[in-house]
């Protein structure tokens, strides 16, 4: 076989990482976080090193706002951005939240320039939306010279205008421009040409960044990105196990993974702390409660498992013969054992730190109290059980909280659920028969809240081996339109349900609350 070229040492460029899981991947379904979460998840990617956190949209809600001026206000090293319209109220509320970042505050203005979203979505005039941008720009510009500016649905631009725009923000003071597949519509060899077409045709491209930022509607937004910095852009945007609106966005962790593994023939090199992926994942995991697929490329659970007997052997002899990058390099470590009753809270805070929690002196106190209540009731405590214990740990501003659940049930008997709650601070009790002990307290934590959201999804799993082990329970739940995940863990699967179902509709309020906000 041919041997691809090999790629010199001063050809490699280096390629930023903007990451957007706080913003695009936050807007999808079930995928929002309160502030607390955003800012545990803006650490662990200040741990990963990337090169921009997109914080939030700060005037879609005051909860946005504050989020994205916590981690403007935390965060040392990345840049951190904040999306905004081209409206001159949208730039100035963005500002008012990026201004504790200094000069690592980045303002990211966008308009649509398509001739389907001029049409039909802003219902304007070319020569309108490319006023509005220069003014945009114009007006970020007077605040910050770190200026992002993104042409909405730009892989369906006409090209002459594309470049019309790009050409008018640079002159502007746009610092970078964003070519995004809003859609996800392009293909490898398409999106290459379009960002060519602007290097040849666009006199002052030179003067800022090409970002570009791939959806994955038909699976590609990874392969685009690869295909656009072949083809001169300098900043891909992408989200942590690739989620985000719709099929979601181009994966972190697979396109640094790709750039990492494939240095031989991809000249390109990111500042990205690999071994940092893996907690990253789990950490988003463990906020949103949305699972990545087991064979998801370089996080999921099975992409390091050797199970066919030929691969084993070979594995054996060799680990090259079926392992093209090794787990260490993603920050894989064996789950093993890690913690018993006799661990101590120095090994108990080190192993959180590794894992990706860092958690403040109070926080750590309730978590460790409740290890020490879990390893008592099972021997082995593992790392899955650890996350599990911060996750619940961490919500902090919930509005329900579960006191105390007693449940009888059984072949010979109707389920019966005795709840109790404190709601907005006040002790509530209830009983409820149902069909089955989930359903009984489901019915009774119905009652106490009042609430009308409607289950659409019960999943049980047990998060490690043995009968001892804790069980997990995510649910999914719907209204207005919304929909959040809950998750909740414990040796009982009975409170692992009433804690998941608890947690959504904590989550479903503060949503609701934030979209009332909402200036
Ligand atoms: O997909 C998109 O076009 C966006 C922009 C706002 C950057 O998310
Ligand atoms: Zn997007």
């Amino acid at each position: 076989m041919a041997k691809a070229k090999q790629v010199a040492k001063d050809e490699t460029r280096i390629i930023k990482i903007f990451d957007t899981t706080l913003r695009d991947g936050e807007q999808a379904p079930g995928n929002s976080m309160n502030i607390d979460e955003k800012l545990r998840f803006a650490k662990q990617l200040q741990k990963l090193n990337v090169d921009v956190i997109e914080a939030g949209f700060p005037i879609a809600s005051e909860g946005d706002f504050e989020a994205v001026k916590k981690v403007a206000q935390s965060i040392k090293g990345p840049e951190i951005a904040g999306l905004c319209r081209s409206s001159i109220k949208d730039i100035d509320r963005a500002w008012e939240a990026l201004k504790y970042a200094g000069e690592k505050g980045r303002i990211h203005t966008f308009i649509a320039t398509s001739d389907i979203h001029m049409k039909y979505k802003l219902q304007m005039e070319p020569a309108q939306v490319l006023e509005s941008a220069v003014k945009a720009v114009k007006r970020a510009a007077g605040y910050t010279p770190n200026v992002e500016f993104s042409c909405e649905d730009a892989v369906r631009t006409q090209l002459p205008f594309l470049a019309q725009v790009v050409e008018a923000v640079i002159a502007a003071g746009a610092t970078t421009v964003n070519i995004p597949d809003t859609v996800g519509y392009t293909v490898p060899f398409e999106y290459f040409n379009i960002i060519k077409y602007l290097k040849d045709n666009v006199p002052n491209i030179e003067q800022a960044v090409i970002s570009v930022h791939c959806h994955n509607d038909l699976g590609l937004s990874v392969a685009n990105s690869i295909a656009a910095i072949q083809a001169g852009a300098g900043q891909v945007e992408c989200t942590i196990n690739g989620i985000g609106e719709r099929a979601g966005n181009c994966s972190l962790e697979e396109f640094v993974m790709i750039l990492r593994t494939r240095r031989d023939i991809l000249p390109f090199i990111t500042g990205i702390a690999t071994e940092q992926l893996t907690p990253a994942s789990r950490l988003l995991t463990n906020i949103t409660g949305i699972a990545v697929q087991p064979n998801k490329s370089v996080v999921g659970a099975n992409a390091f498992a050797h199970e066919a007997g030929i691969h084993q052997h070979g594995m054996l002899m060799d680990k090259s013969t079926y392992e093209i990058m090794t787990p260490e390099s993603v920050g894989l470590t064996a789950s093993a054992l890690v913690l018993g009753k006799h661990s101590g809270r120095h090994a108990f805070k080190k192993r959180l730190e590794e894992l990706g929690h860092d958690l403040d002196d109070e926080m750590l106190n309730r978590a460790f109290e409740r290890f020490k209540a879990l390893a008592d009731l099972k021997k082995e405590v593992f790392d899955e059980d650890l996350d599990a214990i911060v996750t619940d740990e961490s919500r902090e501003e919930d509005q329900y909280k579960l006191e105390h659940i007693t449940v009888t049930c059984g072949s010979f008997a109707v389920a019966t659920a005795t709840v109790q709650m404190e709601i907005n601070g006040k002790p509530v009790r209830t009983a409820e028969l149902g069909d089955g002990p989930v359903d009984s307290a489901f019915k009774a934590i119905r009652k106490l809240t009042k609430t009308k959201a409607k289950l659409t999804q019960y999943n049980v799993g047990s998060i490690t081996g043995g009968t001892d082990a804790q069980g997990e329970v995510t649910v999914r739940v719907e209204e207005g339109g919304h929909t959040v995940v809950g998750k909740g863990a414990s040796t009982d699967i009975i409170v692992a349900s009433a804690k998941a179902f608890i947690h959504a509709l904590n989550r479903l309020h503060c949503k609701q609350k934030r979209l009332m906000d909402a200036v």
